[in-house]
């Protein structure tokens, strides 16, 4: 199995606050990993180290062979490698739908209008929302306007793509959508790596789940360690940390 991600002993510190204490772990082609934990246990941290939206001080990140550590490190290149989708949809409101996803196509990739517009169509048709590319983002639910920052990510065809509670802000019935997104994501081969607090998904979906306890990853396991957790602190998050 060939990795896209190899994350290697990474600590990082904010202060005084040792947040990162030595993570390890790997990310194969066409997997989709969970990370589950409390809050405050380094999960958004690791997976911004990865894009290099933060520094490591100790340790080594590869992502699809390029350093990530490395202080000269392309940037560029490695965020072609590599989406990252947030919480928050961060969408341009004065742009509509179809124009959100066209913009880094345009500037980023230089690609003609017509090209760009076909790459923005054929990813609307992936997240459920042909019919929305003359919309507006205030026009869509929160659930869409979700979809779209999926839409825009995978418009860049990233080789990775990373997720950071992209739920949480949602009600039940507008999770669930996105989730539905994500799975035909996976279904197709796409290389992920999750945050997320939805156990049954990640159970159903992830072919391994990362369990993160204070800056360290504590337990690693396929959906079966949810129901028969080997540590008490696993025990304790699954039943009072939701
Ligand atoms: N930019 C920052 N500057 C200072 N401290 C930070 C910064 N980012 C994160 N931290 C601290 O690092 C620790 C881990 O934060 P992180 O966001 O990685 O946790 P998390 O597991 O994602 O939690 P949550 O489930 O609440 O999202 C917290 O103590 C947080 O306050
Ligand atoms: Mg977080």
């Amino acid at each position: 199995m060939s990795a896209i991600v190899k994350v290697d002993e990474i600590h990082k510190s904010f202060g005084a606050n040792h947040v990162l204490k030595g993570v390890s772990f790997e990310v194969n082609k066409g997997e989709m990993i969970a990370v589950i934990g409390a809050s405050g246990s380094g999960k958004s941290t690791a997976l911004r180290c990865i894009d290099r939206l933060e520094t490591v001080d100790q340790g080594q990140i590869e992502v699809c062979g390029i350093r990530v550590d490395d202080p000269k490190v392309d940037l560029h290149l490695l965020r072609r490698e590599v989406g990252i989708v947030f919480q928050s949809y961060n969408l341009f409101p004065h742009l509509t739908v179809e124009e959100n996803i066209m913009l880094a196509l345009r500037h980023v990739k230089k690609l003609p209008r017509d090209e760009a517009r076909r790459i923005a169509t054929n990813v609307l048709e992936q997240v459920g929302l042909g019919q929305k590319a003359e919309s507006y983002p205030e026009q869509l639910s929160g659930g869409q306007q979700q979809r779209v920052a999926i839409a825009r990510s995978l418009a860049m065809s990233p080789k990775v793509m990373l997720f950071d509670e992209v739920t949480s802000a949602l009600d039940p019935q507008l999770t669930g959508e996105v989730l539905r997104v994500m799975e035909d994501l996976a279904a197709d081969g796409m290389t992920m790596l999750l945050v997320t607090h939805e156990m049954a998904f990640a159970k159903r979906v992830a072919d391994r789940i990362i369990y993160m306890h204070h800056g360290k990853v504590w337990e690693v396991g396929d959906g079966g360690m949810l129901d028969a957790p080997r540590t008490p602190e696993l025990r304790a998050f699954l039943d009072n940390g939701l």
